[in-house]
């Protein structure tokens, strides 16, 4: 069967579905490092799990002529309450990449974070939607790449730009030095030849890598008078990357719109950031790959609501796997979610279909959940639909 007739046969109803075509796709390289998480994956799993600990406290015999699913982040109207994550890499995962996950988000009404570790040109990016798109931005390559894709960024038309802090090194993502990542994206042909096995064990993911022209280089990296970088392994690239609050003083400098603080956990750093002239914050432990054993971001998300107070907008990811998880972190205060892996299967299992399939099951779920919640909108759901346990009051 092709992938874009098993999108629509009844074997993806979920995004575990969309999972399993992934994995049978993609070599065993690329999709663990998808999949996987740093150390002994506890935060990857707690991710998920944490959503088990809060229950749904629905309202019966209400009947919902139109439910509503709007919300409005950083002023732009999504028409459903999730955006898609940065995603490095994406580009290996699928040849549309960057381009296909960003039109399948505008056709589908919402918003695209691009990765600094993108195959596809920012301007290409942009011109693949109609809906918001925001610039993720990772320092290495250093601050005159940095300074150079920022100003692209912006005359192109990116709408704000998100700076991840949650990178001063890479993780240690087990499954990645394993699979031999860093030899397969590496220069010696000897050093791959350990690892090929599996490569050629996954034709019609290779015909489609070579037909891109093999390892992409990293488009909004240009090094002045050196052209694009070339594409690094992760552990390589993030060592490079940490942006701290004193760039983040010298980035408000040059970019002129709203900047969004990704990656905290703590009051303390949601205050900082606040503080620094955030306008939105995303709770977020980069989907378990980088501190093992920090807490799941739902667990995460009250105290940064609380110590926000209002003033700034606060986003979460981590572990949305379904409509209610989506739901759910609404009611405990988001005001809307990124999604990462969830969308990153779809599109390394069938490019735009599948990422257009994975936002196609998530609006579904969030639907059928505020009907069977008895909440008309998005905007409506707050804390009295959700029971979560009492330890999670803060303090
Ligand atoms: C394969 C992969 C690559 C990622 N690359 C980046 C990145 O380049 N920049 C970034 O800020 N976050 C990156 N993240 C983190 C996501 O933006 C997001 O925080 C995380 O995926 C959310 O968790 P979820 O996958 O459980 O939804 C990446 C995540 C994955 C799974």
């Amino acid at each position: 069967m092709t992938a874009n007739r098993a999108l629509r046969s009844s074997q993806v109803v979920n995004i575990g579905d969309l999972r399993r075509l992934a994995q049978r796709r993609l070599p065993k390289s690329v999709f663990d490092y998808l999949d996987g998480g740093a150390e002994a994956e506890l935060t990857l799993a707690e991710n998920c799990r944490a959503f088990r600990d809060v229950t749904f406290r629905p309202r019966g015999a209400v009947a919902i002529a139109d439910c509503n699913l709007k919300t409005t982040v950083l002023g732009h109207e999504l028409s459903f309450p999730a955006m898609l994550a940065p995603v490095g890499y994406s580009r290996l995962m699928h040849p549309g990449g960057e381009v296909a996950a960003a039109r399948a988000a505008g056709e589908a009404g919402t918003g695209y974070i691009l990765s600094t570790i993108s195959g596809h040109k920012l301007e290409d990016v942009k011109a693949a939607t109609g809906g918001p798109v925001w610039y993720q931005l990772y320092l290495l390559g250093g601050r005159d790449a940095a300074e150079g894709a920022l100003d692209r960024a912006h005359r192109a038309g990116f709408s704000a730009l998100v700076i991840t802090v949650d990178t001063p090194v890479a993780g240690m993502r087990e499954r990645d030095p394993r699979n031999g990542m860093k030899e397969l994206l590496g220069p010696s042909l000897f050093a791959k030849i350990p690892y090929v096995a599996d490569i050629l064990a996954h034709p019609s993911w290779l015909v489609s890598f070579l037909l891109d022209g093999g390892v992409p280089r990293l488009e909004n990296i240009v090094l002045p008078g050196k052209g694009s970088m070339e594409l690094l392994d992760v552990a390589s690239a993030l060592s490079k990357a940490v942006v701290t609050w004193e760039d983040l003083r010298w980035i408000r400098q040059l970019w002129p719109g709203p900047i969004v603080v990704k990656g905290l956990l703590t009051g303390e750093d949601a205050k900082r950031a606040v503080d620094e002239g955030a306008a939105a914050v995303v709770v977020s432990n980069h989907g378990g790959r980088q501190l093992d054993s920090v807490s799941p971001t739902l667990r995460a998300l009250p105290e940064v609501v609380a110590a926000v107070n209002g003033q700034i907008e606060v986003l979460m990811d981590g572990g949305i796997r379904r409509g209610g998880d989506i739901v759910k972190a609404i009611c405990m205060g988001a005001r809307a979610i990124l999604i990462g892996r969830a969308y990153a299967y779809g599109l390394a299992a069938a490019g735009e279909a599948g990422v257009a399939r994975a936002i196609e099951i998530l609006r579904g779920d969030v639907e059928r959940t505020l009907r069977l919640l008895g909440c008309p909108s998005v905007t409506a759901l707050d804390r009295s639909y959700v029971e979560p346990p009492h330890a999670w009051s803060v303090r």
